[in-house]
């Protein structure tokens, strides 16, 4: 049963990675941010508290996202846990290492995606997701095979993020260099980081974790 964490900066595909992962062996994707999504749909005072900040593209507090992790982590308990978008900061890779020593886990792979940050303006411009199933397309790199029709579920209804415009998209970019990614040597130090080519094709990222999950890479 692995626990693995995906990090890299705004649409370098953790989501995208995250969900195959789901369809595909089994594991359960704990996306922070989906969960604050969700929070915000629902109309929580949670939801109400973080509307501004995600909408600036600031960073959420790692007490509501800690608390978030750690009710959804026993949703499957013989299930391995993706972790997408979270931990962001030390204080939050801290949390995560207690929350899973509870439960006699550990992390096994921190995953990085490497990928050109002006590239990643135009994934995430062009990104949008079934209002009925969640799936998620791009207008370019992975459009519906029938136009305005969704694959999965036939749906002719879709929907963008508020935060996915260009402006909030600079501030996301910055909230990872200043905050995330100094994590990474957290992780370095207890070797469990391996670097993955973000900027390759979807399958071809997804056939390199497949490697390093089979401990085949
Ligand atoms: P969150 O939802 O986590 O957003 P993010 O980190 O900015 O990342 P994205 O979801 O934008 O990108 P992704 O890496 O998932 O890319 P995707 O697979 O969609 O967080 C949103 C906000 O919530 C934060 O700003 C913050 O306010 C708050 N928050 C969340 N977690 C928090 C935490 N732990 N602490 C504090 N605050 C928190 O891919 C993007 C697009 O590119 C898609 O259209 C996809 O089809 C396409 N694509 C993917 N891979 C490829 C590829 N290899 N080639 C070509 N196209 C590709
Ligand atoms: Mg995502
Ligand atoms: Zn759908």
């Amino acid at each position: 049963m692995l626990n693995i964490i995906l990090l890299g900066p705004p649409g370098a595909g953790k989501g995208t990675q995250a969900a195959r992962l789901q369809a595909a062996r089994g594991m359960v994707q704990l996306s922070t941010g989906d969960m604050l999504r969700e929070a915000r749909a629902s109309g929580s005072p949670i939801g109400d508290k973080v509307k501004a900040i995600m909408d600036a593209g600031e960073l959420v507090s790692d007490a509501i996202v800690t608390a978030l992790i750690g009710e959804r982590l026993d949703t499957c308990t013989a299930c391995g846990a993706i972790f997408d978008g979270f931990p962001r900061t030390k204080a939050q890779a801290e949390a995560l290492d207690l929350l899973l020593a509870e439960r006699g886990r550990q992390v096994d792979h921190v995953i990085e995606l490497a990928v050109d940050e002006e590239a990643l303006v135009d994934r995430i411009i062009g990104r949008f997701t079934c209002a009925k199933c969640g799936t998620g397309y791009h207008d370019s790199f992975r459009p519906t095979k029938v136009k305005g029709v969704c694959d999965v579920c036939g749906s002719t209804e879709f929907k963008r993020r508020p935060d996915d415009n260009e402006q909030t998209v600079r501030t996301r970019m910055a909230e990872y260099r200043a905050k995330t990614a100094p994590i990474l040597p957290f992780y370095e130090a207890r070797g469990l980081v391996r670097r993955v080519d973000g900027m390759a094709p979807i399958e071809d990222v997804a056939a390199e974790i497949d490697a390093i999950l089979d401990g085949t890479a």
